[in-house]
């Protein structure tokens, strides 16, 4: 790509995976740049982050919307008037609708608080203490009709503490989510990273299984 790779960032709130993305924008360490923030929330304090750094910011309510697809059809509206080439849902808490989904097929990320396909949908941090894992973590994926289910790009695993509650637990996996997050939109935004017809292709080769980081590993964009 020899333009930054455009990016749309969806929030409804406090925006920290959002922040990540534009701080390593700004270092230059990830080549993109972050078009515009829409949130469904105009408390969302995501909303503040992006102002403070000269983003655009746009919000959408959903209860000025008589159903689902309705407010889908402007969101996408909005969306396109920025003209992305991948979309960032970074704690967006929306259902998506399914033709909202395929417009932006292989075009859309999201970060999901639980090693996938566990404990989709809400309380990921509650449910993993309750089932007594003694592992959970965060996933990136590309975004397909089915909540929390389209194919699983990168993972990282954290241990759960005999002292965990959720609170710790959040913050230990939130850690996580603001390394591979950044590191998942780089690969795309390099042209790395293809949604193709059998699956995932990193560098070109067919993912068969996510890609897992280990907590304390260093990453490819992060300094030693
Ligand atoms: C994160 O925990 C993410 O995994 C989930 O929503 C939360 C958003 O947090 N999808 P933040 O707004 O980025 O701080």
């Amino acid at each position: 790509m020899s333009r930054p790779c455009r990016v749309v960032v969806l929030i409804s709130g406090s925006g920290s995976n959002l922040q990540t993305l534009i701080d390593r924008a700004a270092d230059g360490r990830l080549p993109i740049h972050i078009v515009a923030v829409i949130s469904n929330r105009a408390d969302a304090y995501g909303l503040k982050r992006a102002a403070r750094a000269g983003i655009t910011t746009r919000v959408l309510s959903h209860r000025d919307y008589d159903s689902r697809e309705q407010y889908d059809e402007a969101l996408a509206a909005l969306i396109d008037a920025q003209e992305p080439d991948l979309v960032v849902l970074a704690g967006f808490m929306r259902i998506l609708s399914q033709g909202f989904v395929n417009r932006y097929h292989g075009r859309m990320l999201n970060i999901h608080p639980s090693l996938l396909p566990l404990f989709r949908g809400l309380h990921t941090h509650r449910r993993a203490l309750e089932a007594g894992h003694t592992e959970h973590g965060c996933s990136v994926h590309f975004v397909t009709p089915d909540l929390d289910a389209g194919p699983v790009i990168v993972q990282a695993r954290v241990p759960v503490l005999a002292d965990d509650d959720e609170t710790s637990l959040a913050r230990r996996v939130q850690g996580q989510e603001h390394r591979i997050y950044p590191l998942a939109v780089a690969w795309f935004a390099q042209g790395r990273l293809r949604l193709g017809p059998d699956g995932i292709l990193l560098d070109g080769h067919l993912l068969r299984e996510p890609v897992q980081v280990r907590p304390d590993e260093d990453l490819p964009d992060e300094p030693a």
